[in-house]
């Protein structure tokens, strides 16, 4: 049988399967229709209508950012500035800065500006190899904004080839008209925003933390979202502990995210109710903050992944591969668990059970890249390089989106 498109002369595969990640020199991988049908040694490789000459190359599959909170209007550079004099994250939102204040400037937006904003802000995270991204909705806080960001996240699907996973965040802080009366903006969110925005996304979550909601509200919030069918998230022990991570998990949660302050008791508890854990170095970085338990989590054996966070304040990183290297410099993680956190694990987040590998039951979603110069063509050498490789190619849903390499 002839394929539709056959990658061949691949220096190093990686499939993310095994103990060995499926690495294969001297590699061929096949599509056929919106299906990989062949990944292996080149020799036995079908012929296909299109060939991409891959000398050099290692291929991977297409990354999957867990953790995004893609779509936002306005700009926060006045507040890095602040930051930097130090004063702390969270008396900025205290004083009605941080997400409030992208919340007023993306209230003002249209829908069809945030998709646009949005559009943009996709493009090059696809280019850099991202072809699975989960968005929080999160900066309306009203039951008409926030149905306006999920539908603009909706609108963003057919106008991208990358997969979208929406998550309704109506609970990411108190907004400023219901400061002194937080139990009613919670029954909004419980009563108006979950059956109003559930049908335009998979999951909830929710920013339990000083600041935002206390540990009781957010499991009430989140047991309404998992009444309404929405897979369950959590903005967990970032600032300070609360707890939010153990309950969560005891819910039911897919993930629970961030984790600077999670105990050994949060650690056991992902462990035994198959919670993974979504690290984000982007904003430990950014917020000059202490590292997550990696290594207690390792122990446990809790699914780690690595999500970019992108937002306009805490994580304004727009690259995936910056955050896997911060990962392994900042949180322990050895490169393999870095690669496999922006792959497989990451899939695991985002509840995809096709994503974040390759094979014959994967999505045919894969990247080309090419190693930093010099280098050999591992992932290994990728990781250590912040920014030292080229993405060559992206295939998403099977289709080739972009290639500098030559089609042959
Ligand atoms: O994941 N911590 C809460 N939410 C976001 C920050 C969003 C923002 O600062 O606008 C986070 O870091
Ligand atoms: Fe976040």
């Amino acid at each position: 049988m002839i394929s539709d498109l056959l990658i061949t002369n691949i220096a190093t595969l990686y499939t993310m399967q095994g103990e060995d990640l499926g690495k294969t020199t001297e590699a061929a991988l096949s599509i056929l229709g919106a299906k990989l049908n062949y990944f292996g040694n080149k020799t036995n490789a079908p012929s296909a209508t299109q060939t991409i000459d891959a000398t050099g190359c290692i291929v991977l599959p297409g990354l999957v950012d867990a953790h995004t909170h893609a779509i936002w209007a306005g700009s926060r550079s006045d507040e890095f500035a602040r930051r930097l004099q130090g004063v702390p994250y969270s008396e900025i939102l205290e004083q009605g800065g941080g997400i409030l204040s992208t919340v007023s400037a993306t209230r003002k937006a249209s829908m069809q500006h945030l998709t646009e904003l949005g559009q943009q802000r996709l493009l090059p995270l696809l280019h850099r190899g991202v072809t699975s991204i989960e968005i929080k909705s999160g900066y309306g806080l009203s039951v008409e904004h926030e149905d306006k960001i999920l539908s603009a996240i909706q609108s963003l699907i057919p106008k991208t080839p990358m997969r979208i996973s929406p998550t309704f965040l109506g609970a990411h802080t108190i907004p400023k008209e219901f400061r002194s009366k937080r139990s009613e903006y919670v029954s909004q969110i419980i009563e108006e925003q979950i059956p109003r925005c559930a049908p335009k996304a998979r999951f909830i979550d929710v920013y339990c933390d000083r600041g935002a909601f206390d540990l009781d509200e957010s499991i009430a919030i989140l047991e309404a979202g998992r009444a309404h069918g929405l897979g369950i998230k959590a903005h967990s022990e970032q600032v300070v502990h609360t707890g939010i991570s153990s309950a969560a998990a005891k819910l039911g949660a897919v993930s629970v995210e961030h984790l600077e302050r999670a105990t050994e008791t949060d650690c056991a508890n992902l462990a035994t109710y198959g919670t993974t854990a979504v690290l984000l170095p982007g904003a430990q970085f950014y917020l000059k903050d202490t590292a997550p338990p990696v290594q207690t989590l390792r122990e446990y054996g809790v699914p780690m992944a690595i999500g970019s966070d992108l937002n306009p304040g805490s994580s304004p990183v727009h690259d995936l591969w910056s955050c896997a290297t911060m990962a392994c410099i900042l949180q322990g993680f050895t490169p393999r668990e870095a690669i496999l956190g922006i792959t497989r694990q990451a899939a695991k987040a985002i509840a995809d059970p096709k994503a974040g590998f390759l094979g014959l039951e994967s999505h045919a979603d894969c990247v080309i890249i090419r190693p930093p110069a010099g280098e050999p063509p591992t992932y290994e050498s990728i990781i250590q390089h912040l920014n030292g490789h080229r993405v060559e190619a992206v295939i998403s849903k099977g289709k080739l989106i972009f290639s500098n390499l030559p089609i042959l």
